[in-house]
């Protein structure tokens, strides 16, 4: 399948597949607990990154913190795509109901994807998002939802850099909804209690 990944199918027919994307030095174990506090029934689809940066496993390649290697990130997000299609036929998952569920450097190959490939997903929950890059054309995010969940004290990624996203989801006619936690990169409870409610406001 060409990630090494987790793959937990769900008892429930017609229920949603949550791809779950880690951050810098995650790997394919670190956010089931949270997938599974933002949804208790969806099946989970969980790849590790494939780019090593010192060791520590990421999605795509960047030349420096905040600075991303496009070329590289393209070609990623491509891949990544490709394999969230061959994982639903394997795994006989709907590929009309995948919500991305990313953190950090996760947060920005999901965003990468819904702006290059948004095919594969139908909404996605994104956690400290930054703008991974600017498309060539503006894509048709209307039938998306995007929660965005910022953190105010944030050092790595300044409030900015989240709203810039937000707009261009909103440029993009997404149904975006941003959140605000006090806190710095790491996640707090109450976003991902938001993300839960979310989640479920929109599967209605
Ligand atoms: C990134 O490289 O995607 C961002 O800087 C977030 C991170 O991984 O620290």
């Amino acid at each position: 399948m060409g990630f090494i990944h987790n793959f937990l199918d769900s008892n429930e027919r017609n229920t949603m597949t949550l791809l779950l994307l880690h951050g810098t030095g995650g790997t394919e174990d670190d956010l089931i607990q949270l997938g599974r506090e933002i949804s208790r029934s969806a099946a989970i689809l969980s790849p590790r990154g494939k780019v090593l940066e010192n060791g520590a496993p990421r999605f795509f390649r960047r030349l420096a913190e905040g600075v991303f290697d496009v070329e590289d990130l393209k070609f990623r997000t491509d891949e990544l795509a490709d394999f969230v299609e061959k994982a639903s036929k394997l795994y006989s998952f709907d590929l009309r109901n995948v919500v991305a569920i990313g953190y950090s450097n996760g947060a920005n190959i999901a965003a990468s994807i819904l702006l290059l490939r948004p095919e594969v997903l139908s909404a996605a929950i994104l956690f400290r998002p930054m703008v991974p890059l600017i498309p060539d054309t503006i894509p048709d995010l209307s039938k998306k939802s995007i929660f965005v969940s910022g953190g105010s004290r944030d050092p790595i990624v300044p409030k900015g850099e989240t709203e810039r996203l937000a707009d261009l989801f909103k440029e993009s006619s997404a149904k975006v909804f941003v959140y605000w936690e006090d806190s710095g990169h790491e996640l707090g409870m109450r976003e991902i209690t938001e993300a839960r409610k979310w989640l479920s406001y929109i599967s209605k």
